[in-house]
């Protein structure tokens, strides 16, 4: 496997000391997208909040320390959740948080338990938008919220590492699959060009 190969599969699942290296250099970089992610969540005091995806469970522990909803995670790596349990290791003590191996398509999660659901640089890895969508769809609550914040396609597109394994959409295309799924569907940008959140309310 090359390089870009190898660091882009860190992307998908993280695991080992690549991983964390990963995971620790994405924190920096996607900044305005956790900015982004948390103003448009606007958390109330006892939401039920859903992580897709949380990685090294930085954003999970962000919005935690500032807010006293209850924080259910879900991720596929095995590594991830145990450098994220480690790093929510109050909040989890404090019975605040729940963190579980999982994945997009297949949450193990109950129908309509979460209030608010988001995710941040993941949608690239699921096996299909719908799937994703119709699992997200079931465990929302009605009136429930979906925030699923990207990279642009023609972000990724300039970055050597997401050469393979990336599943890279246009903004039409996320706002299609919510509407076909039942969502009502808007689109609110990051940095311009860049990043951007689709919101997907049921
Ligand atoms: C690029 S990292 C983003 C981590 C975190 N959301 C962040 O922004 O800091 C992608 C994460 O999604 C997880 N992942 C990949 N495919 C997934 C899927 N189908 N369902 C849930 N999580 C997935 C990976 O294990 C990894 O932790």
């Amino acid at each position: 496997m090359d390089l870009m190969s190898y660091v882009g599969e860190q992307f998908h699942k993280p695991i080992g000391l690549g991983g964390r290296l990963a995971t620790f250099v994405m924190n920096r970089q996607n900044q305005r997208q956790y900015l982004g992610t948390e103003a448009i969540l606007e958390l109330g005091t006892s939401d039920a909040v859903l992580d897709i995806g949380f990685g090294n469970g930085y954003m999970l522990n962000r919005l935690a320390d500032r807010n006293s909803c209850h924080f259910y995670g879900i991720d596929i790596s095995h590594d991830m959740l145990d450098v994220a349990k480690k790093r929510n290791k109050k909040h989890i003590e404090d019975g605040r948080m729940s963190l579980s191996l999982g994945s997009a398509e297949q949450t193990g999660l109950a129908d309509g338990l979460i209030e608010k659901a988001y995710t941040i640089n993941t949608v690239y890895f699921w096996s299909s938008l719908d799937a994703g969508l119709k699992e997200i769809w079931r465990v929302l609550r009605p009136g429930g919220v979906f925030i699923n914040t990207v990279y642009s396609k023609a972000m990724l597109d300039s970055l050597p590492v997401t050469k393979n394994g990336y599943a890279k959409y246009e903004i039409g295309e996320f706002l299609e699959a919510g509407e076909r799924n039942g969502f009502s569907v808007k689109m609110v940008p990051i940095a311009e060009e860049k990043s951007y959140s689709i919101i997907y309310k049921k």
